[in-house]
């Protein structure tokens, strides 16, 4: 089993950012739904909760359907998106017929398949149940849970004397609830209270150890997820989520893929499928490859299975972590790597010759460039534009500062790029505190235009970029043209301030590269 080890590490070491994990290691088969999800069209009128059941059979009618497909393709564990089987848009009083009481698996063990009497109201729970029990696969599911609360001695408890929470319900492969994790940072559910304390949840499986477990937005804030990360030693992550994308930085899959590389672990993500509300994109993602699926056009649901390597600690070895290669955010620390040829390059001035010259675009060559103001998703980005087919260019904002070497490679006139930096708090849709540098393609040749959204692009880039980060969070990312995912071909901490990533010889056009750092500490300045 050391060797298996062995054998991750040093293919980190020598591919950097390539796919193999040898498969003689510790392997199972995850797999993931992305669910079109039939909606209920009038969620805010109240119903009876025969009406409520027999909505929520058409979503469960398909996941059974496609728990049976996973298992034979040979799945040990199965993730169905948040909101797949309700839907969204209730109201705190619509959603009551909705409602079951997920008992906590802490403190009663329960089969609902196998014992269906035990408590009423737990229609949905007994099918899921059954689902895993008659698949012999472990399921992750979301539904709302009703939980009572006393007000005399609970001060966070709701007037109606109960809690309504967004949760995560995981069944063992025989049916047994194992895991109950009630979300932590909605996004604007009117249905739903956010819990009084945060949960660290997680389970066990035969196969692969243990997984923690959150929940769409929770992706972006330090708890649960950092903590179950970092100071729980959980290395693989179960992820229902509803998200809607929104470009150039926060696509599902774009953030997914960064957010799995750069935390060091694997993330199974379901999301739900509803193109209205630019709803898709799924994935199995290890922090060396991925299966994902983004589709804006068809109006289906999707299926990805994959075997993939085990990553738990206690089941691996904990030598995983000793030189730095799956540290979570620590990325590969640039002095206990071998130095490649290609990594002099980069240090080498003379790879940029044609600095400040080669075409034009626009008229804007022979002039200095200057920076420029544009808003990318709500927030009020410093930027440069890339003149030329190389350069060497560095925007700062407040205490950030980020530094990039480029080369065009497939150079496209058509096509206006540029290097943004923000250091601030975020407060559209959310309250977070970012400091991110991106290279981001904009959507026409007009510096207004920079930060739009587009998934599109031709033109080739090599870069190095490196920010002056006051975070250790630090997400790297590279999205190419049509949605396709790239991973740096190096990233890490130079020194304690200075993060970087570096790629080179893409084969899609560049629509954006991100060092997204999230600033926790900051949240609430
Ligand atoms: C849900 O609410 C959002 C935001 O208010 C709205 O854009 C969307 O159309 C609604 N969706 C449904 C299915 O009612
Ligand atoms: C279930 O509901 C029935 C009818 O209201 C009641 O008689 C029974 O005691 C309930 N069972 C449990 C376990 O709560
Ligand atoms: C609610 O809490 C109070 C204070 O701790 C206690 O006296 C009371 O019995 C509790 N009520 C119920 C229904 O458990
Ligand atoms: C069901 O699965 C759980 C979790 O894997 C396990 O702890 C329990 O012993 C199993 N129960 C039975 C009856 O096999
Ligand atoms: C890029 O610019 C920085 C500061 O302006 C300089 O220190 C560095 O040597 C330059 N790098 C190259 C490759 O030209
Ligand atoms: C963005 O910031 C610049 C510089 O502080 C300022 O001049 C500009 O008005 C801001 N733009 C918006 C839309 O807030
Ligand atoms: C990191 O490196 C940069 C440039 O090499 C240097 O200016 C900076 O002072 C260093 N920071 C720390 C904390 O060592």
């Amino acid at each position: 089993m050391a060797f298996c080890v062995l054998t991750v590490v040093i293919f980190s070491l020598c591919l950097g950012g390539l796919p193999q994990v040898r498969a003689d290691g510790l392997s199972y088969v995850a797999a993931v739904y992305e669910h079109k999800v039939i909606l209920n069209p009038h969620p805010r009128v109240p119903q009876e909760r025969k009406a409520a059941l027999a909505h929520m059979k058409q979503n469960l009618d398909v996941f059974e359907e496609q728990t049976a497909l996973a298992a034979k393709q040979g799945a040990q564990i199965i993730v169905f998106p948040e909101d797949g089987i309700h839907g969204f848009n209730f109201s705190r009083s619509s959603i009551a017929a909705y409602l079951e009481t997920v008992p906590d698996p802490g403190l009663v063990t329960w089969s609902p398949c196998a014992d269906p009497y035990r408590f009423n109201n737990t229609e949905v729970l007994q099918r899921l149940s059954c689902m895993a029990q008659k698949n012999h696969i472990f399921l992750v599911a979301n539904l709302p849970d009703c939980q009572v609360c006393n007000r005399s001695a609970d001060t966070h408890c709701p007037p109606d004397g109960q809690y309504q929470f967004n949760t995560d319900v995981v069944f063992s492969d025989n049916g047994t609830i194992v895991a109950r994790y009630h979300k932590q940072n909605l996004y604007f559910e009117a249905a739903f209270d956010t819990p009084p304390n945060v949960e660290y949840v997680t389970f066990s499986t035969p196969f692969a150890g243990r997984f923690g477990v959150f929940t769409c937005f929770d992706i972006l804030f330090r708890e649960p997820v950092v903590t179950l990360i970092e100071d729980m030693g959980i290395r693989q992550l179960v992820y229902p989520t509803a998200w809607m994308n929104q470009l150039p930085l926060l696509d599902a899959v774009q953030f997914q893929r960064s957010f799995s590389y750069s935390a060091g672990v694997t993330l199974l993500a379901a999301n739900v499928r509803a193109a209205a509300l630019g709803m898709t994109g799924s994935g199995i993602y290890t922090p060396w490859d991925a299966l994902h699926h983004h589709d804006m056009v068809g109006e289906f649901g999707k299926l990805l299975v994959k075997r993939i390597p085990v990553l738990d600690p206690s089941l691996i070895g904990d030598g995983v972590g000793k030189d730095g290669i799956l540290i979570p955010y620590s990325g590969h620390p640039k002095d206990n790597r071998p130095e490649t040829d290609k990594d002099k390059a980069w240090a080498d001035a003379a790879l940029f010759p044609r600095i400040g010259g080669g075409y034009c675009l626009k008229e804007e060559c022979s002039v200095e460039p200057t920076f420029f103001n544009s808003v990318m998703m709500y927030d009020n980005f410093t930027l440069l534009p890339l003149q030329g087919e190389a350069g060497n260019l560095t925007v700062c904002d407040g205490s950030l500062c980020c530094h990039m070497l480029f080369q065009r490679t497939a150079p496209q006139k058509e096509e206006l790029y540029a290097l943004g930096a923000f250091n601030g708090l975020h407060v559209v849709h959310g309250t977070y505190y970012l400091e991110i540098c991106t290279l981001v393609r904009c959507t026409g040749l007009e510096k207004e235009s920079c930060g739009g959204e587009t998934e599109h692009a031709q033109t080739l880039v090599d870069f190095h970029l490196v920010g002056t980060f006051s975070t250790k969070h630090v997400y790297a990312g590279i999205l190419g043209s049509g949605m396709t995912l790239d991973l740096p071909d190096h990233s890490g901490w130079e020194n304690s301030s200075r993060f970087y990533m570096s790629k080179t010889g893409m084969t899609n056009g560049l629509v954006t590269a991100m060092l997204y750092g999230r600033n926790y500490e900051k949240d609430s300045t």
